[in-house]
């Protein structure tokens, strides 16, 4: 067990006046409370991932992820929790300021990060990650590859069991929203859920997420689902992964100012924008039952230059 389970659902009546729902509509499922390493959504797939490792003899977790990846930092952390040696294969050269953020922990967490100067795409990061896997073979470890994002059919399993979860704590539940990044927490809800009720918001991590959380959901659920059966939505993206976006930003600040809860500005925030954008459009209507997914993400806050200038801008400001 990497953490304590079931996480808290929390009522958000203050931002759920905010955003134009009913007081008691609202509902924060706090998976950025999974104990671990600062806690997030990985550490539910992690489970079923380094119980794997374990089962196959290995002692070294080898995955990839940008430095500021919270799948990084906690595969880091369940290494460190299990007694498995780390090695992260990111992109860049590393030369580069102090570590802030997630790749601070990763050195807590004693990871060894290998820095592949070739990145920045998950496809070459991969075959980066096979190589250091080779090496090492040679060397004599016995290394496990945790896939990108943590999400294949396994690390989905953590996903179908928020989603019952989610049903426990919830039961008339009509909308959970989430973050869509590699797709493995969208899959796993809607095997708990059925596709209607989940909305994924893209964070521009893949090109078609939709396709790869379809994919996903399918092979954990053993039937046939497509991309267009899916609620994604598309429009929280901005200017790609990572980069700063200005609903996206407020809507951090929102649940910040009404519910004492922390976004950051890659994931969980366009998440929220999300939900904000569906409240706006009307796919989610006043009397709804909805459920807003904390994916974890924190650290990653501090280590966004542009979200902390543009917050440290609000302090400038006041009088
Ligand atoms: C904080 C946070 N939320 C959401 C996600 C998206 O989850 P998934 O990759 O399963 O789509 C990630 C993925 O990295 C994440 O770190």
């Amino acid at each position: 067990m990497l953490s304590t389970w079931p996480t808290p659902m929390e009522a958000a009546p203050r931002l759920a006046t905010a955003i134009g729902l009913h007081p008691d509509d609202l509902w924060i499922k706090r998976d950025d409370l999974t104990g671990l390493g600062g806690g997030g959504n990985k550490v539910r797939k992690l489970e079923w991932l380094v119980a794997d490792a374990l089962r196959q003899g290995a002692d070294t977790l080898v995955t990839t992820g940008g430095p500021q990846s919270n799948h990084a930092r906690l595969t880091a952390a369940a290494g460190a929790r299990a007694g498995l040696a780390v090695a992260l294969v990111m992109p860049g050269s590393g030369r580069s300021d102090l570590p802030t953020g997630n790749l601070l922990l990763d050195a807590l967490f004693g990871a060894r990060i290998i820095w592949a100067e070739d990145g920045p795409g998950p496809a070459a990061l991969s075959a980066q990650a096979e190589q250091a896997c080779a090496v090492l073979r040679d060397e004599g470890a016995v290394p496990y590859r945790v896939p990108f994002g943590g999400s294949n059919a396994l690390g989905a399993r953590g996903y179908r069991e928020a989603g019952e979860e989610i049903l426990a704590q919830q039961p008339g539940v009509q909308h959970v929203v989430s973050a869509l990044g590699s797709g493995a927490t969208m899959a796993g809800l809607v095997a708990a859920l059925g596709p209607e009720r989940v909305v994924g918001v893209d964070v521009g991590a893949l090109p078609d997420p939709a396709r790869v959380a379809a994919a996903l959901a399918s092979e954990l659920t053993g039937r046939e689902l497509t991309a267009d059966q899916l609620h994604v939505r598309g429009d929280q993206v901005g200017q790609g992964y990572g980069v700063l976006y200005e609903p996206v930003l407020d809507a951090i600040t929102t649940v910040a100012a009404t519910q004492g809860v922390i976004l950051d500005p890659v994931y969980t925030g366009r998440a929220a924008a999300g939900l904000v954008a569906s409240i706006l459009d009307g796919a989610i209507r006043p009397g709804e039952r909805t459920v807003l997914l904390h994916t974890g993400g924190l650290p990653g806050l501090f280590g966004h230059q542009e979200a902390a200038h543009r917050i440290g801008q609000a302090l400038r400001a006041q009088p």
